[in-house]
């Protein structure tokens, strides 16, 4: 468990000092690198040659002591640690860690450090229960220091009581089962980080038709189902990608496990899909968006009146076409639902949207389109036909469509 862990320990200026040398014996003796500072009083109970024989290594006591002249030496400590353990962790040094003071090169190091802190208290059983101490100790817990509780005993002091620094044995316990901790704790992060072809990617991809209020009762809307758009979320995650779905009017259920954002007007679409498009990587415009809203949803339900009635429209904002223009290193995708000339109108599209990919379908042929399971579709770049699909689920085409975005996507650092 310690074999290669850099352990920096901080050797302090009590009677337990002794105990430091069985301490450097017995890591080093398992494997860790121990790199030993001690305080100036420290080296009034146990020698610096004492520490660097065992561990093999130079002993730090002086900040200005700079052997190494590439490096600065207390931070180059602080950054190479996997571990600070402060043993014995005298009352002085408990209130100067608790309080920031860096005045030595034990507390510089102590600041200086992002890694993981340990002490083991030793002290008269009074200094051990003085208000004063308790709060500092608590501080120290409250910032995540690891505390190794001192044993109860007769003290060197003589009174007999909680003080004495926990035995070496105990500490080595204390510091393999936290670094076992640590090896599990990373297992399960790296079993939680995903992984597959857009792993690290954000895609946004919008689903559904959006609807547009003529009053708060009626309104205008399309076939759309949301199931193309719904299955491109889905294989997106499985393919690694930390997924958003803005989803206009569909009955189906928001994809378990995917950020879903219900949407109603084109309107409102083109303002989620704007608030989310310069940070992510990919976006798919599965939505069949309207190209026309009423001038004026009425505010209250409109009463029947003449024997016609003219509803004024005004178009909607192209929320591909915005995107295109302002795409930087986003990877534009756009879909066409044709009924003729499938090609001559979706490269058009392409073209006009400055998409990188736009999926087209004949939604005249049987299995493809609205509300169907299926789809059969041509895929396009701006040099014409890229893929085209025979008839299968939208799952298959989802996935499809999305291992040649990522084959096609800006590399990273190039
Ligand atoms: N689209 C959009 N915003 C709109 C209209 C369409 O983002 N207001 C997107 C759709 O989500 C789709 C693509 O543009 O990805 C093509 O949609 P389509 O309605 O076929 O395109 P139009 O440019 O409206 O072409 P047409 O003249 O054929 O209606």
């Amino acid at each position: 468990m310690l074999n290669g862990k850099v352990i920096v320990l901080g050797v302090t200026g009590g009677i337990a000092a002794y105990k430091a040398a069985a301490l450097c014996s017995k890591l080093t003796q398992k494997g860790a690198d121990v790199h030993v500072i001690m305080t100036a009083s420290a080296k009034q109970f146990i020698t610096e040659l004492t520490l660097q024989s065992l561990t093999k290594n130079p002993v730090y006591s002086d900040t200005f002591d700079e052997r190494e002249p590439s490096v600065v030496s207390h931070i180059h400590l602080a950054d190479m640690a996997d571990l600070v353990l402060v043993a014995p962790a005298t009352a002085n040094i408990i209130a100067k860690m608790a309080h920031g003071l860096a005045d030595d090169m034990l507390t510089t190091t102590l600041l200086a450090t992002t890694a993981p802190v340990m002490i083991s208290p030793a002290m008269n059983v009074h200094m051990y229960t003085h208000p004063a101490v308790v709060t500092n100790m608590e501080t120290l817990v409250s910032r995540g220091v690891g505390m190794i509780e001192p044993g109860e005993g007769l003290l060197a002091c003589g009174y007999v009581g909680k003080g004495r620094m926990e035995e070496p044995e105990t500490i080595i316990e204390v510091v393999e089962r936290f670094f076992q901790q640590q090896e599990a704790e990373r297992a399960l992060d790296m079993e939680a980080a995903p992984v597959g072809p857009l792993a690290g990617k954000k895609v946004v991809v919008t689903a559904g038709g959006t609807i547009e209020r003529i009053d708060p009762v009626r309104y205008i809307t399309n076939d759309s189902s949301g199931k193309m758009g719904f299955a491109i979320a889905k294989a997106a995650k499985e393919m690694g990608a930390d997924v958003h779905l803005i989803a206009a009017h569909t009955d189906m259920a928001p994809p378990e496990g995917i950020r879903t954002e219900k949407v109603e007007s084109a309107q409102d679409m083109h303002d989620a899909v704007m608030r989310v498009f310069d940070d992510s990587d990919i976006v798919v415009k599965a939505a069949a968006v309207a190209d026309y809203r009423p001038v004026k949803a009425a505010a209250s339900k409109l009463k029947k009146l003449g024997e016609t009635m003219t509803l004024e429209l005004v178009k909607t904002t192209d929320i591909l076409e915005t995107l295109g223009k302002r795409k930087t290193s986003q990877f534009l995708i756009g879909f066409a639902a044709e009924t003729d000339q499938v090609e001559a109108y979706a490269t058009d599209k392409l073209r006009r949207k400055n998409c990188d990919l736009i999926v087209a379908n004949d939604v005249t042929k049987a299995g493809a389109g609205f509300g169907t399971d299926t789809n059969t579709v041509q895929i396009f770049d701006a040099g014409g036909l890229v893929l085209e699909l025979p008839l299968m689920t939208k799952e298959d085409v989802a996935r499809r469509l999305l291992t040649l975005a990522a084959e096609r996507m800006p590399k990273e650092g190039i």
